[in-house]
């Protein structure tokens, strides 16, 4: 039951890894350095308040009640918020983390709730000041000008300070080498420009607690587009273009370009202001894309087209970017905010919660939606544009611990199946409470214009096979011509932080490591430390003697692989480099199926793999319902977050 699962979290302490993070990065501190929060607890009530107050600003129906129904009514809403952050059963992302309650007085945010009077709330809205930051997610486009690509520089350099993280596509600027009329000289193109952006964010933290996080995009079809695929050649993690992830942009359907690198076709390079012509064959494209992935991770592939091709507002708006990740495609200046609910703690002994699953989803969205609110954007034309379509990304976490509670390998077609039922389940919660919200509160601006309204049987995700279909396909076809509050409402991020504020797996992903040794950044230091770390299910599962007596094996190999235990828990207790990059790619689509927004996956390949097993991967990819790809060859980037001892030591 919900309020089980809540009672049981909320005790729970936050390990000693979390609390570490949680003391450099997230508690609250005087301008002097004095903690003003000292628990997960503290921080929990800070943004309960903070986002029940949004009910003030976006809730008509308040109007019509009493003072005191009003303030029954927010405090009702706060308490729920409350116990369902501090359970850690769902955690918002970082910037909603840190930035809640920012120009608000310390006494206001923390005042037992019973004291709360609706001016506090009141007092709460208007003191928020411009750090109020609250998204993770943002796209700002560039413009082929000089004043247009330093005013896109500029907010960057914004976005950054207040904890965002940026995407930009890049094809928009004209070739290296094409005619400047301005100068009579030659433009320098994309890459060199990207490299100004770079520097700015490189100087600008997100508000002094993490480094920033940038996404680099440019179409297949760029007359720059092979120079930018080895941009970041040479890269250590640390030298090249260090804030940016770099992918192609595929703005026609993932069928088109398999159909063109099949009959061995070519794309044609193109650009308003280049004269140019050139065709250059898919699979030449193809196979340096493999072989700078091979060698550092970069590029990835971000289908466009198949992100336009499941939005509601498409063709009357594009997306044009993701976000850093990729969890998020977007339109110019929107943004989105993100937050996970951990699976793994909505297990129970019969399997999963759905009762829980369900009541969090829907407090989830209406906690997301009200985040939309009292959030303070660094630039005008942001907040106009998140305000037309009110943009959710509500996802997962805690998949892969999930799966060792339930004994089930996750590169198996029972996982797929689980997978495409929870998520189907949460894609039919949440798009019933974000319709619900829609009638209660107002449906997004643009909601007539839609393809919810405009289009019959419209669904914002492929669908596969699972047991809410049939419910699904009603609600698109019932309900959601009606009402509507949000555009798209899930996507599965990454989880970085999150995950591990949480005591759980990131996002949809294996864990990396059943033992490993974190590095964490010390705070307004690049010096790095260590934490040691062996996961919690495992512990549960094998008796303590047995994990001693393996533990060095553990930590230096971070698998069960070449221990002698029980082959039934190796074959549960599989890690990312046990699972053949196939399996992680069907699992993005199985989840995939059942997202409007998209999917953070990395897809891994062991050290030994080949670019020829990478090419093979993009084909499969171009194969599968999924919405961008990201692979990482073990070891090919030296400075990766999560290390074994093993790959430390070479
Ligand atoms: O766990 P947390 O909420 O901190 O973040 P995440 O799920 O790992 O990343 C979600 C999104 O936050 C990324 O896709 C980026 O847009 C943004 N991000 C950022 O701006 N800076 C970082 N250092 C990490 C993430």
């Amino acid at each position: 039951m919900y309020s089980d699962l809540i009672e049981k979290y909320k005790k729970i302490q936050p390990s000693q890894n979390a609390v570490r993070i949680l003391t450099e990065r997230y508690f609250i501190k005087t301008p002097a350095g004095e903690f003003i929060e000292k628990s997960w607890h503290d921080v929990a009530h800070r943004v309960a308040r903070v986002v029940a107050s949004a009910e003030l600003i976006n809730n008509p129906a308040l109007e019509n009640l009493s003072k005191s129904e009003k303030l029954d009514y927010i405090k009702l809403l706060e308490k729920e918020f409350f116990d369902l952050l501090a359970s850690r059963i769902f955690i918002p992302n970082s910037p909603t983390l840190f930035n809640s309650g920012m120009g608000v007085d310390y006494e206001l945010l923390y005042k037992p709730l019973e004291q709360m009077e609706l001016d506090d709330y009141s007092k709460i809205i208007q003191m928020r000041n411009h750090l109020h930051m609250l998204s993770a997610c943002f796209v700002v486009p560039v413009e082929d000008s000089i004043d247009g690509i330093f005013t896109a520089v500029k907010e960057y350099a914004l976005i950054t300070k207040a904890g965002g993280g940026i995407g930009s596509n890049f094809s928009s600027l004209r070739p290296n080498g094409s005619f400047v009329a301005g100068t009579h000289g030659k433009a320098s193109g994309p890459i060199s420009f990207m490299h100004v952006f770079n520097s700015a964010v490189s100087v600008v933290e997100q508000g002094y607690r993490r480094r920033g996080a940038l996404m680099g995009i440019l179409n297949i079809d760029h007359p720059d587009i092979m120079d930018f695929i080895s941009a970041k050649k040479g890269n250590d993690g640390e030298k090249v273009l260090r804030f940016f992830n770099i992918s192609v942009g595929i703005p026609m359907r993932r069928e088109e370009l398999l159909r063109i690198y099949e009959r061995d076709g070519t794309i044609r390079l193109n650009h308003s202001k280049w004269h140019g012509e050139k065709e250059i064959k898919v699979r030449e494209i193809i196979q340096k894309m493999a072989q700078s992935a091979w060698e550092t991770g970069d590029p990835g592939m971000v289908f466009l087209g198949e992100m336009n091709r499941y939005y509601a507002l498409y063709p009357h708006k594009e997306i044009i970017s993701t976000n850093p990740c990729g969890e998020i495609g977007l339109g110019a200046y929107e943004a989105c905010n993100l937050g996970s609910i951990d699976l793994a703690k909505l297990y129970t002994q019969n399997g999963v919660d759905w009762d829980a699953l369900e009541k969090a989803t829907r407090i989830a969205v209406r906690f997301l939606d009200n985040v939309i609110d009292v959030n303070v954007f660094p630039i005008d034309k942001i907040s106009k544009a998140v305000k037309e379509s009110r943009r959710l990304g509500l996802g997962i976490m805690g998949f892969a611990d999930l799966l060792y509670k339930m004994d089930i390998p996750y590169d198996s077609e029972e996982a797929r199946r689980l997978a495409k039922n929870i998520m189907a389940f949460m894609a039919l919660h949440s798009h019933e409470e974000s319709s619900k919200l829609g009638e209660e509160k107002g449906n997004f601006p643009l909601f007539e214009q839609s393809r919810y309204h405009t289009e019959d049987d419209f669904v914002p995700f492929s669908m596969d096979e699972s047991d809410y279909d049939e419910e699904i396909f009603e609600h698109f076809r019932n309900v959601a011509p009606k009402f509507k509050r949000n555009v798209a409402v899930l996507a599965i991020a990454p989880t970085g932080s999150i995950s591990n504020i949480a005591d759980t797996s990131s996002g949809l992903e294996p864990n990396f490591l059943l033992a490993y040794v974190r590095y964490v950044n010390k705070q307004n230091s690049d010096e790095r430390e260590p934490l040691f770390y062996v996961n919690e299910v495992l512990k549960q599962k094998l008796p303590e003697d047995l994990i001693n007596s393996i533990k060095d094996k553990l930590v230096e190999d971070g698998t069960l692989k070449h221990l002698e235990i029980d082959e039934e828990i190796k074959r549960v207790f599989v890690v990312s480099h046990d699972i053949k990059p196939i399996d992680h790619l069907l699992m993005q689509e199985a989840f995939q199926c059942y997202v409007d927004n998209n999917i953070s996956k990395t897809i891994n390949l062991p050290n030994s793999a080949t670019v020829d097993d990478v090419v093979e991967v993009y084909i499969e990819a171009l194969k599968h319902k999924i919405r961008g790809l990201t692979i990482y060859r073990d070891g090919s980037l030296q400075t990766q977050v999560l290390t074994s001892t093993k790959s430390l030591k070479t």
